[in-house]
């Protein structure tokens, strides 16, 4: 397995696989990485085959955090994930630093965004003024390193896989993205980087996410429900649980994340939730 740090590195041997015609699956991580991540790295070598080459990138992006957020504590741990990629018979792990990736970013002197004008502001958008800049520009400047013909995200972001779709469409990027289902911890709890701040109690309060979503589903599959009425119901569910604080919950279609008025079966679920200091998110279709 190799790994590369500087960018002009990855791109001339993305080029250089591109031009034995080898496929190239990618998955985008931001490391830490956990059973979620390593189940994306097993679907792009299912689609990369036996002869193609599978990239994963770990990069920790500053521009998808906004000023309060948890940028400078977000776990890492390097020498932990090139072990895992290795075990998963990963051929090329990509892990630039701040100064490769965005030069002069702290002195003010970068300055291009690759900006999605609709979905960004919505849900997750609303919360993280910013954030989706910072993903469609990290998501669009590694698609340009790392060249591949197929690219590997996660269901549990459902807003971002949905905006980087938007983003592949209208910029004509030539990459196919493909969607891995939501791995969950055994009582639920989807899992994420972000778990690791949780004290013992908060871990536990944190399976409301996954309760809230049964709840929603049970609710309409016994009748069509406003979504008001079932926002309502979700809010006071959430608040049963003394650590958490609910940020949105929405109840939307699947494909154009656009609101529905009535929820039934099919139609898709979101939420944020605080659990104490750490904001977490979930989502599936009821
Ligand atoms: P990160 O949170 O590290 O997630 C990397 C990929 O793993 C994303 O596609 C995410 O949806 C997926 N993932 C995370 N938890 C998962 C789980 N429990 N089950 C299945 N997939 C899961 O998302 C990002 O990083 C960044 O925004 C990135 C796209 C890398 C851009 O910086």
């Amino acid at each position: 397995m190799r790994l590369i740090q500087e960018p002009s590195a990855m791109q001339q041997l993305a080029r250089r696989w591109q031009r034995r015609g080898i496929r190239i699956a990618f998955v985008p991580t931001m490391g830490y990485l956990h059973e979620g991540h390593l189940s994306l790295i097993r679907v792009a070598r299912r689609h990369a085959g036996p002869r193609g080459k599978v990239v994963v990138s770990i990069y920790v992006n500053p521009t998808q955090f906004g000023p309060h957020e948890d940028f400078t504590r977000y776990p890492r741990d390097l020498n932990r994930d090139l072990q895992l990629c290795r075990a998963e018979g990963v051929d090329a792990v990509f892990a630039p630093d701040d100064q490769a990736m965005y030069p002069g970013l702290s002195e003010g002197r970068y300055s291009t965004y690759v900006v999605e004008e609709k979905l960004s502001n919505l849900m997750e958008g609303a919360s993280r003024p910013g954030h989706f800049r910072g993903v469609t520009t990290i998501v669009a400047k590694l698609f340009h390193l790392v060249l591949p013909d197929i690219a590997v995200f996660g269901a549990k972001d459902w807003q971002q896989v949905t905006i980087i779709r938007r983003m592949v469409a209208d910029l004509n990027f030539p990459v196919r993205i493909v969607v891995a289902p939501t791995v969950r911890e055994p009582d639920g709890l989807a899992m994420s980087s972000r778990n690791t701040y949780l004290t013992p109690e908060e871990r536990q309060q944190a399976t409301i996410l996954f309760r809230a979503i049964q709840f929603a589903r049970n609710r309409v599959r016994q009748r069509p429900t406003p979504a008001g009425q079932l926002r309502r119901a979700v809010a006071r569910l959430v608040a049963s649980q003394p650590s958490a604080r609910l940020d949105y919950v929405a109840f939307f279609d699947s494909d154009t994340l656009q609101p529905v008025h009535t929820v039934q079966p099919g139609t898709h679920m979101a939420l944020a939730v605080f659990i104490g200091k750490t904001r977490l998110i979930d989502n599936d279709r009821l």
